[in-house]
């Protein structure tokens, strides 16, 4: 028996739409193939961007794209990449066993079309470690600078007058590891001249601060994955900020993955589940760290003591990330089942739960790679179990959280709730492999049921490929029963997900 109370609205805990962004980079068939299939292809496509991709990307309007990578982005020069598509230079992509030419056809205008395509901020992220602080600051300048200079007439020769005004800027990637094996110091070195050296896009004035595109700098993060690592990196990149003055810095980047065998014997199950469950712990920790780091900035001596810093948390990877992915080809692939898309509601629920702590989040990745929204087989474009997930959970965006009591539950029932306009909507996830379970939900007054959906499938390792595209979709949940107008009775199938929603009378 499972007995929930609806409570009070945490006023502090926003749920803001960025905790719902994406990631893209040129590893096995994420952009090649998935995303880009060039304006020539026999595939159906938006000026070379595949339109099944597209079409289900505006369905679900993610906030922000993080691009080109990951550790992609630090073998990236962005000039590669621009200008016409047969004098593009080749290269020679190494990344994760992908291992074969890069043609740049998907370079900086085609990304900024693919995010305007679908409604979503970019977030590029840059080399930090073959490129340079100038190559960072020419990128910057060709993507924003709207007055006439040589490198904003170069981007309207190539097609866009309009500057792209990207505000997201990622300062290295994974520095701890394949971004440079760097020190938190020797990072915090490197930070403090990329920082310092990235260009203003509105003109200063002090006395009459006007309207205008804000850089948003996010520093690297360090690795969720490792316990003792992630705390010193984090305790030490903030003490050399904080030593003299401190450059700006807005987000700071942390990457955890769900490592996982393939199996899907039970316990391989179990064992999935709760592992994805250590995330929100990582988050406790690392808000805790940044915000200790931050009270021991120095104050700035003087007339000027500038803002005071707010360096948010960002999960800019996250998602389980199966051993068959490091010998599949294309590089990265696994096919995401129902246990993924359980994790990856879990861990959504994880970043709702936490939304006064965590601001921006990106699953890795979107198309093909990893913990995949979307697949691609030839002409084919199939949606995972995980893209339902993202789509059920719009609900979500842009309320606030509000109190669950959790008066009993089964150990395998997870769940959220939020409000938004009167509406509560809640998340319940039944990670149990086999077993239905009830709930009854205590509202704290009068409402009646909008609508209820459920993902589930026919077993618990169901996927959808291009044989069976729909296996496992969405479906109309059972109507929950209500005794009175407080108390409902909601029965949730064996290894699903279902959100419904209630009006507040
Ligand atoms: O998402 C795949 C890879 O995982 C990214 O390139 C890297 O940042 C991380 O290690």
């Amino acid at each position: 028996m499972n007995k929930f109370k609806i409570g009070q609205i945490k006023e502090e805990k926003y749920i803001s739409p960025e905790l719902h962004s994406q990631f893209i980079e040129f590893l096995g068939n994420c952009i090649s193939e998935g995303i880009w299939v060039g304006e020539d292809s026999l595939i159906p496509n938006y000026k070379g961007m595949r339109k099944g991709v597209v079409d289900a990307m505006k369905r679900l309007a993610p906030p922000v794209v993080r691009w080109p990578g990951g550790c992609y982005a630090d073998m990236y020069h962005w000039r590669d990449g621009i200008g016409s598509k047969n004098e593009r230079k080749v290269t020679w992509n190494e990344n994760f066993g992908t291992y074969e030419q890069e043609e740049n056809e998907f370079g900086t205008h085609e990304f900024m079309e693919f995010c305007k395509m679908i409604c979503a901020k970019p977030w590029l992220n840059v080399n930090m470690l073959r490129g340079s602080v100038e190559e960072m600051v020419e990128w910057a300048e060709y993507c924003n600078r709207s007055e006439a200079t040589t490198l904003s007439g170069e981007r309207e020769r190539n097609g866009s007058k309009e500057p792209f005004n990207v505000e997201y800027w990622g300062l290295g990637n994974e520095c701890w590891a394949g971004g440079g094996n760097y020190t938190a110091e020797g990072y915090a070195a490197e930070y403090r001249k990329y920082a310092s050296a990235m260009p203003n896009f509105k003109p200063a004035d002090f006395l009459n601060p006007i309207e205008g595109l804000e850089l948003k700098m996010i520093a690297c993060g360090p690795d969720g994955n490792k316990p003792k690592e992630r705390v010193n990196w984090t305790k030490d990149f903030f003490s050399s900020l904080g030593k003299y003055r401190t450059p700006q810095i807005d987000g700071y980047d942390l990457h955890f993955y769900n490592w996982n065998l393939n199996n899907q014997n039970e316990a391989d199950w179990y064992r999935v589940i709760n592992s994805c469950k250590e995330l929100e712990e990582v988050i406790e920790e690392q808000y805790h760290l940044i915000q200790e780091g931050i009270s021991n900035f120095p104050e700035v001596e003087g007339d000027f003591p500038g803002a005071p810093v707010t360096c948010k948390l960002i999960i800019g990877e996250w998602g389980n990330w199966h051993w068959s992915a490091f010998v599949n080809r294309p590089a990265l692939f696994q096919q995401c089942t129902m246990r993924d898309a359980i994790t990856t509601a879990m861990t959504l629920d994880i970043f709702h739960r936490n939304s006064d702590k965590v601001s921006m989040a990106c699953v890795a990745q979107t198309v093909n790679v990893l913990n995949a929204l979307i697949i691609t087989q030839g002409e084919y474009t199939i949606l995972t179990p995980n893209y339902y997930v993202f789509e059920m959970y719009k609900v979500h965006r842009g309320g606030h959280a509000t109190e669950l009591e959790m008066i009993e539950s089964h150990e395998n029932i997870y769940s959220f709730a939020s409000v938004k306009d009167n509406i509560i909507s809640i998340s319940i996830v039944n990670a149990d492999i086999d077993a239905e379970q009830e709930i009854t939900l205590t509202m704290d007054c009068p409402a009646e049921v909008i609508c209820g959906r459920v993902l589930k499938s026919d077993s618990p390792d169901a996927c959808n490929d291009a044989e069976h595209p729909n296996r496992v979709i969405t479906k109309q949940a059972q109507s929950p029963v209500s005794g009175n107008i407080f108390d409902w009775v909601i029965r949730v199938p064996a290894a699903s997900v279902s959100v419904y929603q209630f009006k507040k009378e």
